[in-house]
């Protein structure tokens, strides 16, 4: 049994109102990690009032000062990086090295937005009228509404969090369901740096708890991070609320698309990265490899080969290259999906929908094991399967004849737009990739994962609007001021706008 963990609410550790709890569990082996209440209405309502209480002082500070307390959490992030990896490999079941890499990328996200203090903010713009000054500053929004998703239990709240307190917002912050541990500890993690009360808010609980902070009349921002039918709902409702807004990042159908002059070592290096890591569980994970036909036979037999081999087990084991799916409900998505992938017109190449008992650690019976499955479809045949997202080792090879103008036209043949890559040696081919891909994010021979927080994290199409991630947010969670100043006693319009003002007497 593990612990009982509270919420934290206007500065106090606390049950709430909730009468509900949940757990949170190992998906590697079904233990239990902690009990957790799960956060009523009136929980969001309390916080969001102690959020908006907090904000006039908060935002009265520097934003120097603001950052101060970020950087407290920014070296007890780096002095509990093994603990806290760990923890995100138990509670999320991903291989302890990317465990590790999560809690890295929220330092380095903390170190961006607390850095971003010190710098300069903000344009000097020039006027026409010489006697004007014209500037454009920031204005922090007020209470932002965080809704996280569970794949990145410790640096997608950073990427929300960071930079939205240091611009001077307040935060009422939702973690996802199966990753409340991870929260918890960002939660103390916070507190241990004294951010004053009520300007930052943990509620735990289920998609009714990111619902009532969504609809809250003083949430007037929202930043979301997760599946696309979540995403649009939260972005259709606050569309209804005059000077609401909402950031959602959400999935994709990511492709790679690997031409007839690509290094064959670089591209099945890319391809299992972006397919398998994570087991296919990031939203930039890659579902859809298109493989022109001069080089088709001999990436197919040697990714095969590999998707075959790689090797599943227990996150903690260093050894491990992908981890179990995070919970029951999702494996069951998984494994229909790649039963439609059976009855649709494809050909299956690798199933490891069931591994074999040998596969799975000792201890670890309970978990949500799937491995590789890979097919070969027809590009242009209207298929749910490489349509659709599955988020799971799922990969589709779609053969194409011609030129990199086809490969684009595959690549593009989806409602989403989030990630990308292309592998070539020849720059012609590589530039019409980066200027015609309609991705967010793209990549020359790499994977279509790992981005770094200072570069803008988001999609196109269905994919996302808002960037609510990484150094982009700064533009979801403030409103830009045009502000000008006069230094002449004389008022003095620009376009030539007569500053007369005439009366019946002239
Ligand atoms: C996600 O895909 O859900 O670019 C987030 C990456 C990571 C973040 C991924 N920095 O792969």
């Amino acid at each position: 049994m593990g612990n009982e963990y509270e919420q934290y609410i206007d500065g106090q550790w606390t049950a709430g109102e909730s009468t509900e709890t949940f757990t949170s569990e190992n998906p590697a082996t079904g233990e239990d990690l902690g009990t957790f209440y799960h956060g009523t209405e009136a929980d969001v309502e309390r916080a969001v009032d102690a959020a908006a209480e907090a904000y006039e002082d908060w935002r009265a500070l520097s934003r120097i000062d603001r950052a101060e307390y970020l950087w407290d959490v920014y070296h007890e992030l780096r002095d509990r990086h093994e603990e806290l990896g760990e923890i995100v490999s138990m509670e999320c079941g991903k291989e302890i090295s990317e465990g590790k890499a999560d809690v890295t990328e929220a330092w380095h996200m903390v170190e961006w937005a607390a850095g971003d203090a010190r710098h300069p903010q903000g344009d000097v713009v020039p006027s026409e009228v010489a006697s004007k000054d014209a500037y454009m500053r920031r204005k922090p929004r007020g209470v932002v509404g965080c809704i996280t998703p569970w794949n990145f239990p410790v640096a997608i709240p950073f990427w929300h969090m960071a930079v939205t307190l240091v611009e001077g917002n307040t935060v009422v912050w939702k973690p996802a369901e199966q990753t409340p541990w991870c929260a918890q500890i960002v939660a103390e993690m916070m507190v241990d740096a004294g951010i004053p009360d009520g300007v930052f808010n943990l509620i735990q609980g289920y998609g009714d708890t990111g619902a009532a902070i969504v609809d809250h009349d003083d949430v007037n921002t929202v930043l979301f991070t997760g599946s696309a039918e979540v995403g649009q709902g939260i972005a259709s409702e606050v569309a209804q609320y005059p000077g609401k807004r909402a950031a959602c990042e959400m999935g994709g159908k990511n492709a790679i698309v690997i031409t007839e002059k690509a290094d064959l070592d670089t591209a099945v290096h890319s391809a299992v990265m972006s397919s398998f890591k994570t087991t296919g569980q990031r939203c930039v994970s890659s579902e859809r490899l298109i493989v022109h036909a001069d080089i088709y036979d001999e990436f197919k037999e040697r990714f095969v080969s590999l998707a075959e081999d790689v090797a599943v087990g227990d996150p903690l084991d260093e050894d491990t290259f992908m981890g179990p799916l995070i919970e029951a409900e999702h494996h069951e998505k998984v494994r229909e999906y790649n039963e439609l992938a059976h009855s649709e017109d494809t050909t299956v190449l690798v199933d490891r929908t069931d591994l074999d008992d040998g596969e799975i650690p000792d201890g670890h019976e309970e978990g949500h094991w799937v491995g590789p499955f890979v097919y070969e479809a027809d590009p242009d045949a209207d298929l749910r399967c490489t349509s659709e997202e599955v988020f799971g080792p799922h990969v589709a090879l779609l053969k194409y004849d011609g030129d990199i103008e086809r490969g684009v036209e595959l690549q593009n043949d989806t409602e989403y737009g989030l990630a990308g890559a292309v592998i070539s040696e020849d720059y012609r081919q590589i530039n019409y990739y980066r200027d015609h891909a309609e991705v967010g994010l793209a990549y020359g021979n790499l994977p279509c994962i790992g981005a770094e927080v200072q570069l803008p994290f988001g999609g196109v199409k269905k994919s996302g609007n808002g960037f609510p991630s990484a150094r982009e947010i700064i533009e979801a969670v403030t409103d830009r001021t045009a502000w000008t100043l006069n230094n002449s006693r004389d008022i003095e319009m620009a376009q030539g706008l007569s500053a007369d003002i005439t009366t019946k007497e002239d």
